[in-house]
C-alpha cells in the first residue's frame, strides 16, 4: 500500500504521474465527477487550515466521494488522550483514505505503523507538507511550463517552513536546480535538509541576505510566512517577523517570465499591490492544489493493492538505550512509540520520524 508522508514515498515517476493526472483532471473536469463515488475520506485535522483541509474537501466531492471527519482536536476523542494510533485504528473503519494534519513530527509516519487504508500527511508540525509540493509542482509546471533547469529563490522562514522542507526535497530530484535561499540568520535551512539533501544530493544553492540580490536571477520566487506559532519566544518572533517584504518595486528586479509562489497563508511579507502582477501566481496555486489532491486521491485508491506501487524500502539502524530524539515535537517524546533510526551521511542517528538527532 502506499501512504504519503514524505514526498519521496513518491517516485520521480509516480510523481509525474500525478501531475498528469491533475492536468488531464483540468482539462476534462466532467470525466472524473464519479472517479470516487462511494469511497470515503477522512480528514482529521490536529492544526488549522483553510485551504489544505477544504481543498482536500473539495477533491473528494468533485470525485463523486464523500468527506468525514474534524477540523479541531478538541471536538475529538483526542482531547481525552486518545492516541494517534488508536485514532486510525477506529477511523479506518469509517473511510477508504485519510488525509492528517498534526502538530507533532511524525505523526502521521506513526499512523502508517498500524493504517489499513492510505495515510496522507497534510502537514506535520515544522517537518513536511509533502500535498503542498505537489501543489507547487503543478503550479511551477503550469506557469513554467518545466520543473527542470530552474533557479528558484526560498524566502522568508526557512527553518520551520514545512513547505520549503518538502519540495526542496522534491526539487532535488530534478535536472539542473539552482537554490538560492533569503532568510535572517535566526531562520536559515536546517542541517539535516542542507546536508542530507543539498550537500549529499549535489543539489546547488547559496545563502544571500537581500531579495534585491536575488531578484535578478530567479524563475520562481518561493515566499513564505514568519510563522509565529511555531516560536517558542516572542522576542525572538518580533525580532525576525519583518525581515523580508516582497513590493512592487522588489518585482521591477525580476524576469519577465518569473512566477511568485507562496503556500499561504500570507502575513505581510507580500504586498497587495503585487497580487495584480501577472507574475504573481500563489492565488492560481491554491486552485492547482484542489486539482492535485483529486489526483493524489484517485491514484492512492487505485494503488492501494497494486504491488508495482509500495512505499519505498528504507535501511534503519538500532539504537543504542540511553538515546532519544532530540525534538520535543516529535510524536516519539509525546506518544509511546518504537525509536526508529536511520545513519545521516554525517555518520549520526536520526529519527525515522523527524529526521532529529538522537542524543
Ligand atoms: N498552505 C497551507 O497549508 O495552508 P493551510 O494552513 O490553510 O492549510
Amino acid at each position: 500500500m502506499k501512504h504519503l508522508i514524505d514526498p519521496t514515498d513518491l517516485t520521480v515517476e509516480e510523481t509525474q504521474e500525478i501531475i498528469d493526472l491533475a492536468l488531464d483532471i483540468i482539462a476534462n473536469r466532467a470525466k472524473y465527477s464519479e472517479k470516487c463515488k462511494g469511497k470515503k475520506l477522512a480528514t482529521l485535522f490536529y492544526e488549522p487550515s483553510t485551504r489544505t483541509r477544504l481543498s482536500f474537501t473539495a477533491a473528494m466531492m468533485e470525485l463523486g466521494g464523500n468527506v468525514l471527519g474534524f477540523a479541531d482536536a478538541a471536538s475529538s476523542s483526542v482531547s481525552k488522550g486518545e492516541t494517534v494510533r488508536d485514532t486510525v485504528r477506529v477511523v479506518e473503519n469509517f473511510a477508504d483514505i485519510i488525509a492528517m494534519r498534526h502538530f507533532l513530527e511524525g505523526a502521521q509516519l506513526a499512523a502508517t505503523e498500524v493504517s489499513r487504508v492510505p495515510i496522507i500527511n497534510a502537514g506535520d508540525g515544522s517537518h513536511a507538507h509533502p500535498t503542498q509540493t505537489l501543489t507547487d509542482l503543478l503550479t511551477i509546471t503550469r506557469e513554467l511550463g518545466r520543473l527542470d533547469n530552474l533557479t528558484i529563490g526560498f524566502c522568508g522562514d526557512l527553518r520551520f517552513g514545512r513547505t520549503v522542507h518538502s519540495l526542496i526535497k522534491a526539487l532535488s530530484r530534478q535536472k539542473g536546480i539552482k537554490i538560492v535561499l533569503i532568510a535572517p540568520p535566526q531562520l536559515r535551512l536546517p542541517d539535516y535538509i542542507k546536508q542530507d539533501v543539498c550537500d549529499r544530493l549535489g543539489l546547488e544553492y547559496k545563502e544571500v541576505d537581500t531579495l534585491e540580490e536575488a531578484m535578478p536571477e530567479l524563475d520562481v520566487l518561493y515566499m513564505t510566512r514568519v510563522q509565529k506559532e511555531r516560536f517558542l519566544d516572542e522576542d525572538e518572533y518580533e525580532a525576525v517577523k519583518d525581515s523580508f517584504v516582497l513590493d512592487s518595486e522588489k518585482m521591477k528586479l525580476a524576469k519577465e517570465k518569473m512566477a511568485v509562489l507562496h503556500p499561504l497563508p500570507r502575513v505581510n511579507e507580500i504586498l497587495e499591490e503585487v497580487d495584480s502582477d501577472p507574475r504573481a501566481a500563489y492565488f492560481r496555486q491554491v486552485e492547482n492544489g484542489k486539482f492535485v489532491r483529486m489526483a493524489l486521491i484517485s491514484s492512492l485508491l487505485d494503488w492501494k493493492d497494486d504491488p508495482n506501487h509500495q512505499m519505498p524500502k528504507q535501511e534503519e539502524v538500532e539504537v543504542p538505550g540511553h538515546l532519544r530524539c532530540e525534538n520535543k515535537k516529535c510524536i516519539t517524546r509525546n506518544e509511546k512509540s518504537p525509536r526508529r533510526a536511520y545513519k545521516a551521511p554525517d555518520g549520526s542517528l536520526r529519527c525515522r520520524y523527524c529526521d532529529h538527532k538522537f542524543k
